[in-house]
């Protein structure tokens, strides 16, 4: 069946079964490698896109359930306001190692930034605990949304 959706502005279909997940059109239908598969029960977080603005797990999203939300993926976030403030804390404070897991996170606290321009230890402890690093970049990834935010005077 053809699902007709909105993938980082664009509209786009896909001929699959409504129960594929948005993950797996993503990668293997529209050749969007750049969210990743971890542990596919929603565990690790690495599949994270947005939904309407709110972070989601594309590993266990059935194309069948977003056909009317707006899809960002971290090939388009950093068209975003808060996407751009994150993304070059990121840089600027070389959060990445391996880098497996940094599309989710940066999907997560992009998010956070967004509905939350300063958020506190305990706002960034919340929002990104259901993403995993096993290169242990916890420490890093918390400096950079800090000072994101920081740079983040309005709404992002
Ligand atoms: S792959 Fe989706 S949460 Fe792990
Ligand atoms: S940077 Fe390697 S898993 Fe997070």
């Amino acid at each position: 069946m053809a699902f007709k959706i909105k993938v980082n502005g664009f509209d786009r279909v896909a001929d699959v079964d409504g129960d594929t997940p948005l993950l797996w059109v993503l990668r293997d239908v529209f050749g969007m490698t750049g969210t990743k598969f971890g542990c596919g029960m929603a565990l690790c977080g690495a599949c994270t896109v947005h939904l309407d603005g709110t972070p989601s797990r594309s590993c266990i999203t059935t194309i069948d359930s977003v056909a009317n939300a707006a899809v960002t993926t971290i090939e388009a976030v950093g068209d975003t306001a808060a996407g751009q403030k994150i993304q070059k804390a990121w840089l600027d404070l070389e959060v990445v190692q391996c880098g497996y897991c940094q599309s989710g996170q940066i999907m997560s606290a992009s998010a956070l930034l967004a509905s939350n321009p300063h958020p506190t230890d305990a706002d960034i402890d919340d929002a990104m605990s259901g993403n995993i690093c096993r290169c242990g970049t916890y420490v890093r990834i918390r400096e950079a949304i800090k000072q994101a935010a920081q740079s983040s005077g309005q709404r992002g």
